[in-house]
């Protein structure tokens, strides 16, 4: 099962998500559908904000990657109750973009590095040390579990010449191949 993708300007892109509890009735098909809403629309990783549900758990497959980047060869995660515990290395730049923000796509400053503690898919805590691309994926779809969006960390001067196509994002004004849900 897909789900549509919740645009920019839908609130509960802006919600602090809940911790998920470890009796969650129907953690499995989350998972399931968090991974077939993600592949079916390209990307390489989803935060249950995106697909409507105020839930700490986001997934990652960035493993098509592996071949401009052998670091990402095999990292695919399911993440529940994540806590990134500690940002390390250094500032690095990179061209990000958002399914929740189709056809946007701007340089973001993060951090080179993480330690992140989080449950498994069978809830079995881990605590792990993430750098390069995985630790930039990972601190994008934690951001959405606390209500931010790669846009909030821009300038505010490119952040105003967005704002006309971001409303735009915010009406349901977009062409991508996958189901999309706006505010
Ligand atoms: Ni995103």
């Amino acid at each position: 099962m897909t789900s549509p993708v919740f645009l920019y300007g839908s609130p509960v892109l802006r919600k602090v998500s809940s911790d998920i509890p470890e009796d969650y009735p129907e953690l499995d098909e989350l998972i399931d559908n968090l991974f077939e809403t993600m592949y079916h629309s390209d990307g390489i990783g989803l935060a249950a904000p995106q697909i409507g549900k105020s839930l700490r758990i986001f997934v990652v497959d960035a493993s098509s990657l592996e071949e401009e980047d052998s670091s990402l060869s095999g990292f695919k995660r399911v993440f529940i109750n994540p806590r990134i515990i500690s940002y390390e290395g250094e500032l690095t730049v990179y061209n990000e973009g958002c399914l929740s923000i189709p056809d946007i796509r701007e340089d973001v400053e993060r951090e080179s590095a993480i330690h992140i503690r989080y449950c498994d898919s069978d809830f079995n805590y881990r605590e792990e040390y993430f750098e390069g691309m995985a630790a930039r994926i990972i601190q994008h779809e934690y951001d959405h579990l606390e209500g931010r969006l790669f846009t909030d960390l821009i300038s505010p001067l490119k952040k105003r010449l967005l704002k006309r196509k971001l409303t735009s994002i915010s009406k349901g004004r977009v062409e991508v191949k996958y189901r999309v849900k706006h505010a």
